[in-house]
Formats: structure tokens, C-alpha cells, sequence
């Protein structure tokens, strides 16, 4: 039921729209909580099965690193939300990386990929840790040499991207085809949007009050994958730049992307650098209302709320946890 899930996303769900723009076209009365049934893709990039198989089994293939021992999937690892598990990623020889490894859930939606944005899109992402000296230390001159000499692979491409040649152009479509499937699963509280009343307590009813109103999380975690694209500052401990190095405007100084808080239960570590264990530990920083002030977002200030709003916040972030997409690891060519 679940596989067949995916397979329906991947006949149905997906839909070619404007090149590289996330764009969220749904009647005008929809819930601006819940998913949109369609998933953007680029018009240069429309989805088939053919793409998405190919683009699992690159996802999955360790060979696309240097060391041909780190795939995709070794940091954005399913059974743990897409993501790692850890403070910050671990990338070649072992190297702890300088910022923690997003989910890639519902990336398809993202106007701008990574922390800090400076990638537009899944295409041109995946390029960017397969050549990171840091991450899977990949040589992009010679990796399209090297799966063309792959001869299940070979038919794969051709049946994929017919005409264009194995490259890390179609590499990197192929990749993106299948993150595009990656999408988040019905969860309690879509039942409860749907009018199904049972499907989350009072409590988590409560926390999804204080969390549009009195605690403000609403102001920047907003919409049915509650995030509103942009980048803030929220008073972490932390001297990374963040968005100002591709933005030099001193707004944008310590600023991240908002993370989608979908399936946001399974993610711990928590923040750009993992510095938060638990989700109480985040909705304690809110509470106090950050810790560094310098260029503090003007919607984070202390929030004084009490021992029971606490709870109910966090009763509702746990009915953000979707159904698992099952996925069946594949054979990967020989
Ligand atoms: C060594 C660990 C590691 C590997 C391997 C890795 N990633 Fe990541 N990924 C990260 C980290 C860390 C970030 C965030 C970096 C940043 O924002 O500066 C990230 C960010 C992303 C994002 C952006 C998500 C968002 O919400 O903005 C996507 C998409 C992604 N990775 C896909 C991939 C793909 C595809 C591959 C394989 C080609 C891959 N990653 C390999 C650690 C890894
Ligand atoms: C001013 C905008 C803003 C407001 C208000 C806000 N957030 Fe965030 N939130 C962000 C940004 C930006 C990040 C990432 C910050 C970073 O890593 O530097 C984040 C990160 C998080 C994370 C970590 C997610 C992850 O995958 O690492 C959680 C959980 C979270 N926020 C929940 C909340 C809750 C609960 C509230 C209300 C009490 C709230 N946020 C209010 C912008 C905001």
C-alpha cells in the first residue's frame, strides 16, 4: 500500500511546471495547510518512472564519491528522516562537516536549496557535495567516464534521458527526479485538517493555537510545509555567516533558510549546527527569546510561556510526523 504510494506520486503527483520556479498552484479556497497534491518539476526536467528509478539508484550508489564509500544516502539516510542523525555531517575521511545535514523531504518545494540558499534548485545542487573536496570528494571531470564504463547503468540513461549522453548534467536530473518523490505522508494532524477530530489530542489542538498565535512560530514556519522560504536570524550561538555570504545585506547576517517542520520529530539534532538535542531544548531558545541579539530576527522575543503551553507546542509538533514512504533499496547496476 505504501510502495504503491510512491508509485502513484510518481505516475500522478508529479507535474512539469515553469523551469526552476517552486510554484504552488492550487485553487485559491485550498488549505493553505495541506499538501498540494502536485509536485513542481522543471519543464527541462519533467518526471518519469524511467528518471526516478535511475535517480534512486544514484541517490543510493556510493560510487559517485571519490572514495566510492559515501553516497547520498549515507547523510540524507531514510531511516532517519532523510538526514543523519548527527550535530553536524560527516563528510570525507571521516571529516565532520561545518553545518548539520538537512532532511531532504519535500525539497521539491524549496524556492532555494541549502542553509543558507545559494543553490536554486535540486539540478544544480547535486553537483555542488558530489565535487566538495569535503563531502563525497568527487571528481566531476571524470564521474560521467566512469558510470558509462557501468553497462546496467548505460541502458538505465539511455531509457532515462534518450539522446542526451551520461553526463553529470543528466546525472544530476536524475537525482533531482528521484528527491522529487521524496514527499511527506499524510500525518495525524492532515487527518485532523480534514476533519477527522480524534486525530490529534487537545493538547496538540492547543499547541496549533499558541503556535499561530501567542508563540508566533507561525510568522516564519507558515503554510502546509511551514516555512515561508525566506532566512532569519534567531539568536543562535553560533558565528556562521549564514545567508550573508551570498547576500552581503546586514539583515541577512547569521540568517538561515526556515526549515520545513514537517516530520520534524525524526530529525533531531535540531539548527543549522545541531546544537539543540530535542525539540524542548528549541522551544526553550524561543522562549527566551534567543540568545545572541546581535541582528536578532524582530519577530523572535521572549515569549513567557508556561509549563503547559510548552507541552502543548510540542504535542503538536509530534502530529507532524507523516506516514514513512517505504522504500525498497535498489540493486544498484553492475
Ligand atoms: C557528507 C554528508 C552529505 C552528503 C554525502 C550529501 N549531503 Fe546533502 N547536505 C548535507 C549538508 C551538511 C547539507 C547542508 C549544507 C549547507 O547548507 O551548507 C546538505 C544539503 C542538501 C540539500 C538541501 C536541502 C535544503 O532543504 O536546502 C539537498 C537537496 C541535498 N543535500 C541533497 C544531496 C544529494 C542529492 C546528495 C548526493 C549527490 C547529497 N546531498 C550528499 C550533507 C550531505
Ligand atoms: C523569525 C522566524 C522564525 C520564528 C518566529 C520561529 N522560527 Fe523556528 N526556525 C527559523 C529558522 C530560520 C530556523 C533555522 C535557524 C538556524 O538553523 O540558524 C528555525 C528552526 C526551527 C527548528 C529546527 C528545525 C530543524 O530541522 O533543524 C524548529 C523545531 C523550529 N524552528 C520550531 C519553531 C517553533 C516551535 C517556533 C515558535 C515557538 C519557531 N520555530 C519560531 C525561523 C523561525
Amino acid at each position: 500500500m505504501k510502495h504503491l504510494r510512491l508509485c502513484m506520486a510518481v505516475v500522478f503527483g508529479l507535474c512539469a511546471g515553469r523551469a526552476g520556479a517552486a510554484v504552488d498552484a492550487r485553487p485559491a479556497d485550498a488549505d493553505p495547510w495541506l499538501r498540494p497534491a502536485q509536485v513542481p518539476a522543471p519543464e527541462s526536467n519533467a518526471p518519469t518512472a524511467e528518471r526516478v528509478e535511475l535517480g534512486k539508484a544514484l541517490f543510493f550508489d556510493p560510487r559517485l564519491s571519490g572514495s566510492n564509500w559515501i553516497s547520498c544516502a549515507s547523510c540524507h539516510n531514510p531511516a532517519l528522516g532523510w538526514s543523519d542523525g548527527l550535530p553536524t555531517g560527516m563528510g570525507h575521511g571521516m571529516k565532520p562537516l561545518g553545518r548539520g545535514t538537512p532532511t531532504i523531504l519535500n525539497t521539491a518545494y524549496n524556492p532555494l536549496q541549502m542553509w543558507d540558499g545559494r543553490f536554486k534548485d535540486l539540478e544544480q545542487q547535486a553537483l555542488g557535495p558530489m565535487g566538495s573536496g569535503a563531502e563525497m570528494n568527487q571528481d566531476l571531470g571524470s564521474v560521467a567516464t566512469e558510470f558509462a564504463a557501468i553497462a546496467g547503468y548505460r541502458a538505465r540513461f539511455d531509457a532515462a534521458y534518450p539522446g542526451e549522453s551520461i553526463s553529470t548534467t543528466t546525472i544530476a536530473k536524475a537525482i533531482a527526479s528521484f528527491e522529487r518523490t521524496v514527499v511527506s505522508g499524510e500525518a495525524p494532524f492532515d487527518r485532523w485538517r480534514r476533519g477527522d477530530a480524534a486525530a490529534i489530542g487537545a493538547s496538540a489542538q492547543r499547541g496549533f493555537e499558541l503556535f499561530k498565535g501567542k508563540a508566533e512560530c507561525g510568522l516564519c514556519h507558515m503554510g502546509w510545509n511551514f516555512t515561508d522560504n525566506g532566512f532569519h536570524n534567531i539568536g543562535l550561538n553560533s558565528e556562521d555567516p549564514g545567508r550573508y555570504a551570498q547576500k552581503p545585506l546586514k539583515s541577512m547576517k547569521g540568517a538561515f533558510k526556515t526549515p520545513t517542520l514537517r516530520d520534524v520529530a525524526l530529525t533531531a539534532p535540531y539548527m543549522h549546527n545541531g546544537m539543540y538535542a530535542s525539540l524542548e531544548e528549541v522551544i526553550e531558545h524561543y522562549d527566551r527569546g534567543g540568545d545572541l541579539k546581535d541582528n536578532l530576527s524582530p519577530s523572535i522575543r521572549p515569549l513567557g510561556l508556561t509549563v503547559v503551553e510548552k507541552r502543548d507546542l510540542l504535542e503538536f509538533l509530534k502530529t507532524l510526523t507523516g506516514a514513512p514512504m517505504l522504500v525498497v533499496l535498489p540493486q544498484l547496476p553492475q
